[in-house]
């Protein structure tokens, strides 16, 4: 058999193909039209010194296109000399498995298809990010090398070939590159059973501990069943919504007690399970339910963290910790008393990979919905609900109760996140101007009664490779220990949305609901922002 002729196909710069938070995000149309995803692809390639004799992994969530686009990015990495593609059976991979791969394998780097808790579908979004040999998402030193060759590229290489069958495991020949078709959980499953007691997870679901995991009929199904109910015992319908689908059943994949109400309702309702979780589109996020409790992100990292040395992979103890600007302080109280560093990053899972690379930090988490550790370099969903279960297998109390103890040792940091979704551009940015040029002013001025101790656009200076990100996101600092943070989503396909974070800490009263607790500082974020002349909304769209 001859080999394809490879063919450099003409073509022009397409505009806005600049990666935002976590990669090229667009509306799947865009995505689909000729060329789109091939210049995107190419520019990948050429910003990243061309692919000559590397191995890639690649695979994706599975939502609408995902078969079509790994079929354009297999030939086109045949076409730019790729020796090897590594990808998941039915081109199937979740985000941490996909980083799990590309460490395990030594790979240079691998390509993950998804708009990660974005609805699916023809109609909604689609998303495309590269990460490094280490795992993690591209710093923003490569995504700034990608976009500028965006804007410069004359060319792409591609095959004309047939779609390979991604169906069945096994190795197959793409022009001189080599497709190696993998089952997308079994080395992921494998990992999970290094970091965790099993045996110690098993026994608590012989014992009769309930649980609900909700798949949202996304990538983490299969994962779940395979983990969840074949090795840890837990009885089959444990996992719901487990059968990933192209547009995840019509819904939202995103594990927040909006988008995954039915479970939040469940965990508040007569006769809840003793433990609920969720995981987003790629399986990065995670939400964590106990009866009658919802846990937030930012309390599941201080708990995660608290609670570490319960499983096997992290009784050493910690290096230290990591959260992103806006997530909530309680780690830092955790990190203090166990005497070890603590960072704050700008938004973003990208930024911790310098810090997980060189050692310095463990356990990271956003508020978000995202906490993961050292094993791979991306958030990891299952990870989370993992440790979870380790610990309440370990200590043997209810979610509930593991969280009274945690703030009757730290106190609580009151939390929530009010987000005002698809404003105007240019009012989202108004706002945020009119913040901004006011910070240096605001020490001393009071607003609905709490006074500003400190405020500023937040800056980051990565203490390992010294490169700096500015422009993060708007903090202001009350002196009675409150704190708004205000900032643009990097992840919206529509318009702008504004994230307002909302903190206040208490030593004692952890019991309040936490819209009351917070009352005083939503107060002060209207008087501040003037959030409802700028958007033009009452309320906010969703609060979590
Ligand atoms: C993605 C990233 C996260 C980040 C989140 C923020 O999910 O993987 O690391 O926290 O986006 O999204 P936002 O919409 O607030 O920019
Ligand atoms: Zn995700």
């Amino acid at each position: 058999m001859t080999a394809p002729a490879i063919r450099t196909v003409p073509t022009q710069p397409v505009e806005g193909q600049k990666p935002g938070t976590s990669g090229l995000r667009k509306k799947t149309r865009v995505f689909m039209q000729p060329g789109y995803l091939e210049n995107f692809t190419q520019a990948l390639f050429d910003a990243i010194g061309g692919v000559q004799g590397r191995t890639l992994v690649v695979g994706g969530d599975g939502r609408f296109f995902n078969d079509r686009a790994i079929q354009i990015i297999l030939r086109m990495a045949a076409a730019n000399g790729v020796a090897r593609a590594i990808v998941g059976q039915g081109g199937i991979l979740s985000t941490p498995a996909a980083s799990h791969l590309i460490r395990l394998r030594g790979t240079d780097g691998g390509i993950i298809l998804s708009a990660s808790h974005n609805p699916g579908g023809e109609d909604e979004d689609f998303g495309m990010k590269f990460n490094g040999p280490n795992g993690g998402p591209a710093p923003e030193s490569v995504t700034d090398a990608i976009f500028a060759r965006t804007t410069e590229l004359a060319e792409y290489r591609t095959l004309d070939t047939p779609d390979l069958d991604l169906s069945a495991r096994g190795e197959t020949a793409l022009g001189g590159m080599t497709v190696e078709i993998v089952d997308p959980v079994a080395d992921y499953a494998a990992l999970m059973e290094r970091l965790f007691d099993f045996a110690a997870i098993r026994d608590l679901f012989a014992s009769g501990f309930s649980m609900r995991f909700d798949a949202m009929h996304a990538v983490t199904g299969p994962y779940a069943r395979e983990i969840l109910e074949n090795r840890l015992g837990a009885p089959a319908g444990t996992v719901l919504n487990g059968t990933p689908s192209p547009d995840f059943g019509g819904g939202h994949p995103d594990p927040n007690p909006v988008w995954a109400r039915p479970l939040v309702d469940l965990m508040m309702g007569e006769g809840a399970p003793d433990f609920a979780a969720a995981s987003d589109g790629d399986g990065d996020r995670n939400m964590i339910l106990g009866r009658g409790v919802y846990v937030t992100p930012s309390d599941s990292l201080a708990v995660l963290a608290a609670n570490a040395t319960c499983a096997p992979a992290y009784t050493g103890g910690l290096a230290g910790i990591a959260r992103s600007m806006p997530t909530s302080r309680a780690a830092d109280r955790v990190a203090d008393r166990l005497g070890i560093g603590m960072y704050e990053t700008p938004t973003g899972w990208k930024f911790f990979g310098n810090l997980l690379d060189a050692g310095r930090v463990t356990i990271c988490g956003e508020e978000s919905a995202g906490t993961g550790s050292d094993h791979v370099r991306e958030k990891d969903g299952l990870w989370a609900v993992l440790l979870w279960l380790n610990i309440l297998a370990a200590r043997r109390l209810s979610v509930a109760e593991v969280m009274a103890r945690h703030w009757a040792e730290f106190g609580r940091n009151y939390y929530s996140r009010h987000d005002y979704e698809a404003v105007a551009a240019d009012r989202a940015n108004a706002l945020m101007d009119r913040l901004r040029s006011m910070t240096e002013f605001l020490p001393g001025q009071s607003f609905a009664g709490l006074t500003v101790e400190a405020a500023d656009d937040f800056a980051y200076a990565d203490p390992v490779d010294g490169s700096t990100s500015a422009r993060q996101g708007i903090r202001v600092m009350f002196d009675d220990g409150s704190r708004v943070v205000f900032r643009l989503s990097g992840t919206g396909t529509e318009g702008a949305t504004l994230r307002v974070y909302l903190e206040r800490f208490a030593a004692d009263r952890h019991d309040l609901p936490a819209d009351q607790a917070l009352a005083p500082v939503i107060a002060a974020a209207e008087a501040l922002a003037l959030i409802r002349d700028h958007t033009g909304r009452a309320a906010p769209d969703v609060t979590t």
